[in-house]
């Protein structure tokens, strides 16, 4: 397994494996066993796997954790050797941004404006501004996303669309704890007894579904008791818990079209993320 950390490293390193299919997993680190499922996934799809580990300075806001997100490369490292991929690249934000903060960025204004995208001003910039510079970097012919993010994963699937970027987006379940709390860097954040709370984010979401199937013309209500059930639980903040479509996240119609539960919440300042398909 090769450590690449400049642009340089990552160009001699194509030239070794020249005719070989490449897929491409980015992550910013502190990796987890969701992590390594995408990398075993991206291992079937390929000849050659890379993993990405790069905190993006690009996708944090001033108010949030970019400082104290978990930066654990030489555990990152020993759990990726096993696995047998090609190379890691794990580049200094100078080496991704030479100049500083870039003055371009890849901007949809329609899909990331809801969500995350609301709450998160400019994070979905940051996220697909990176995700084209690794692109470009490796002109990899699958890249492996995590459906943990899906509003992340089917914003990257567009941009690849609309750009006529020829690569394949792939994508793999949410990877769980055996209670159902979806893996996260961020869930060592959790106390014991937060942990113990999380888990209803996921029942939540499967109650609801339940419920939006039965009654697909009670949405709005269905939604508002789900919100009130995380606040009994414990949760200080529900951020967002919305039922969407696919094709472009605007309110879900009911089971005619494709739809999804998202759901954003805080626990003891910890904000916990999970979406399940309806
Ligand atoms: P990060 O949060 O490290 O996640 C890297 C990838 O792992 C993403 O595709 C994410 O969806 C996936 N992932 C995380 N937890 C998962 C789980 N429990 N099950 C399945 N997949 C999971 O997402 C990012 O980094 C960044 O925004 C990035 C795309 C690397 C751009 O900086």
């Amino acid at each position: 397994m090769q450590i690449l950390s400049t642009g340089l490293d990552v160009d001699l390193f194509l030239k070794t494996i020249q005719g070989k299919t490449l897929a491409l997993v980015p992550t910013m680190g502190a990796l987890h066993d969701g992590h390594l499922a995408l990398v075993r996934h991206a291992q079937m799809l390929a000849d050659a796997v890379i993993v990405t580990i790069f905190v993006n300075p690009l996708q944090f806001g001033p108010a949030e954790d970019f400082d104290r997100y978990p930066r654990t490369l030489h555990q990152d490292l020993s759990a990726l050797r096993p696995l047998g991929i090609a190379a890691v690249y794990a580049p200094e934000a100078l080496d991704m941004y030479p100049d500083g903060v870039p003055l371009t960025r890849i901007h949809n204004p329609i899909m990331g404006s809801v969500l995350c995208g609301a709450h998160r001003l400019g994070h979905f910039d940051g996220v697909l501004t990176v995700v084209m510079k690794l692109y470009q970097r490796f002109r990899p012919h699958v890249m492996v996303f995590g459906e943990k993010d899906y509003q992340q994963y089917l914003m990257i699937h567009t941009m690849m669309r609309d750009l006529d970027v020829p690569a394949h987006i792939a994508s793999l379940p949410t990877q769980r704890a055996k209670d159902g709390l979806a893996l996260s860097s961020r869930n060592a954040y959790l106390t014991q007894d937060q942990r113990a709370i999380a888990p209803h984010l996921y029942q939540t979401l499967r109650q609801l579904k339940d419920a939006l199937i039965l009654n697909p013309n009670d949405v709005k209500s269905l939604l508002d008791h789900g919100c009130q059930r995380l606040h009994q639980e414990g949760f200080e903040k529900v951020e967002y818990l919305e039922a969407l479509t696919l094709k472009d996240l605007s309110p879900w119609q009911g089971p005619q079209t494709p739809g999804r539960l998202f759901v954003a919440a805080h626990l003891g300042g910890v904000r916990l993320i999970d979406n399940i398909a309806i």
